[in-house]
């Protein structure tokens, strides 16, 4: 029998810090339902002091579904399932350091997206997280109405190339471009969220280009207010367990040239409707 887990909530809106749950050891189907149910209602979970081998931190994410396998980065040794987050002195762009829902340019993006850092600078390197239905929630009526019938065009290119293009690489790989609808509906809370970010989406489908692009920055203005966040500040070992179906994400990159570093698996999800 495990100890029964605690969920604090970090604010009203979004987070929740769990205690009382080890992810190295096989949860128990209670668990797992009472983070299943957190994660629901909170959105992103935060654990301390998780000591997981690559194998384990897989486990966890396979408790939830499918592992994603990232289009861009390769995972380490016999992991591919597995991406690596790390900058130190040589880096030239880190990965996420712009709001996004985690590879939002896949047909079938993923859903849930679990974090784990070993390595962090003595301060920097929060990540933020935003609630994309808190966001949605806030527009007037009228707007939301506009959008829910809109689509937008997520694309892998430009954001992908450009991280090579800093590394003096050339990257002439196809990467995924889809459509998705600019509000999504969760899959099982059947809450709406805003679903356009400034790292993936580069246009609204059916509308002029210059409403489109005056509707994304507002938009893209609008889901990084602070009324919706809340920030994460990472110790050695802690985990980030989110949502990318109703959350946007930033990871600050305020510590060059100190070395931040783990590992992060992601689940596969649906395509968004
Ligand atoms: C990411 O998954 O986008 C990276 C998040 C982070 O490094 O905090």
């Amino acid at each position: 029998m495990q100890s029964q887990p605690t969920f604090a909530a970090m604010t009203p809106i979004i987070g929740a810090e769990v205690s009382g749950i080890d992810l190295s050891a096989p949860l128990d189907s209670s668990i797992q339902r009472q983070m299943d149910e957190a994660l629901l209602s909170h959105q992103v979970l935060f654990f301390r002091d998780q000591d997981m081998t690559l194998d384990q931190h897989k486990a966890v994410g396979r408790q939830f579904g499918e592992l994603h396998i990232h289009p861009s980065a390769r995972g380490p040794e016999g992991h591919p399932e597995i991406l690596l987050v790390h900058a130190d002195e040589n880096t030239k762009r880190t990965a996420g350091d712009k709001w996004h829902s985690d590879v939002s340019c896949d047909p079938e993006p993923p859903s849930i997206s679990i974090l784990h850092l070993h390595t962090l600078p003595a301060t920097g390197g929060d990540t933020l997280f935003s609630s994309m239905y808190a966001a949605f929630d806030a527009l007037s009526s009228e707007m939301q109405t506009y959008l829910d019938g809109l689509t937008a065009i997520h694309d892998g290119g430009p954001n992908y190339r450009d991280r090579a293009a800093r590394l003096g690489k050339v990257d002439n790989k196809q990467y995924p471009r889809s459509e998705h609808p600019v509000i999504r509906a969760h899959p099982v809370t059947g809450r709406k969220g805003i679903y356009v970010n400034s790292t993936f989406t580069t246009e609204i489908c059916g509308v002029p280009t210059d409403e489109g692009k005056a509707i994304l920055a507002f938009l893209y203005a609008h889901v990084a207010k602070p009324q919706f966040q809340c920030r994460f500040r990472w110790q050695r070992n802690s985990v980030a367990m989110w949502d990318n179906r109703c959350v946007q994400h930033h990871a600050m990159w305020d510590y060059f040239p100190q070395v931040r570093s783990g590992y992060r698996v992601t689940v596969c999800g649906d395509a968004p409707y």
